[in-house]
């Protein structure tokens, strides 16, 4: 496990943030890491408008993880409502992937989830493609609900699909 340092994100990291979110999800150097988004989807996973609007709404929080001065994990959370919360963007730099940081982000995620916003059912979305992803999420206790949610082709801020057909499925898992 590597040793990080876990906080909440505040606007003047949103550099670093924008860096670490593309370089996890997307393009050459996503492929560096065990999983990816680049052979699904071309373009931007983020953008810094996107990660200021969500540091600055008080039902969503960006928690980050740092070796040194090295962003180096973060993931979004949000209270659904309903006693639902949600985490994304869920991104461990590719040189230090497989070494137990996602699943330390995601135990985070849970446990702020549930202090922050009372949540006690936590949900996630995956592209089904990603088979290797979704076995770990079920290994993290993630069932499929079998709901799945549409991707928007007409939205050039969420990437440019190299495929047709894409669209997520709804995982949760019970924390209460
Ligand atoms: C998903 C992600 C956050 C995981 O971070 P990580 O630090 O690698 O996670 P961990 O080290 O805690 O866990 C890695 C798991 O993958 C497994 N793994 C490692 N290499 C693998 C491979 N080549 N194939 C399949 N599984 C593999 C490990 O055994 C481990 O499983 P375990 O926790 O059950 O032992 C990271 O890969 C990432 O940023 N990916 C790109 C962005 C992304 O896809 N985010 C999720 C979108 S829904």
């Amino acid at each position: 496990m590597i040793e990080v340092i876990l906080r909440e994100a505040a606007s003047d990291d949103i550099p670093a943030l924008h860096a670490l979110v593309e370089s996890a999800y997307r393009g050459e150097a996503s492929r560096a890491g065990w999983t990816t988004e680049a052979d699904l989807l071309d373009g931007q996973r983020t953008d810094p408008e996107e990660l200021a609007e969500i540091i600055a709404d008080p039902a969503q929080a960006l928690l980050t993880a740092w070796r040194g001065e090295a962003l180096v994990g973060c993931v979004q959370i949000a209270d659904h409502g309903h006693g639902i919360g949600y985490f994304g963007m869920l991104s461990v730099s590719p040189t230090v992937q497989a070494g137990g940081l996602g699943r330390r982000l995601v135990a985070a995620a849970e446990a702020e989830l549930a202090s922050r916003f009372g949540a006690a059912r936590v949900r996630l979305t995956a592209f089904p493609q990603r088979e290797t992803l979704r076995a770990w999420y079920e290994r993290l206790g993630y069932r499929d609900t079998g709901r799945t949610l549409p991707f928007d082709y007409g939205n050039p801020r969420l990437g440019l699909p190299l495929c047709e057909g894409l669209h997520f499925i709804v995982m949760e898992k019970e924390i209460a």
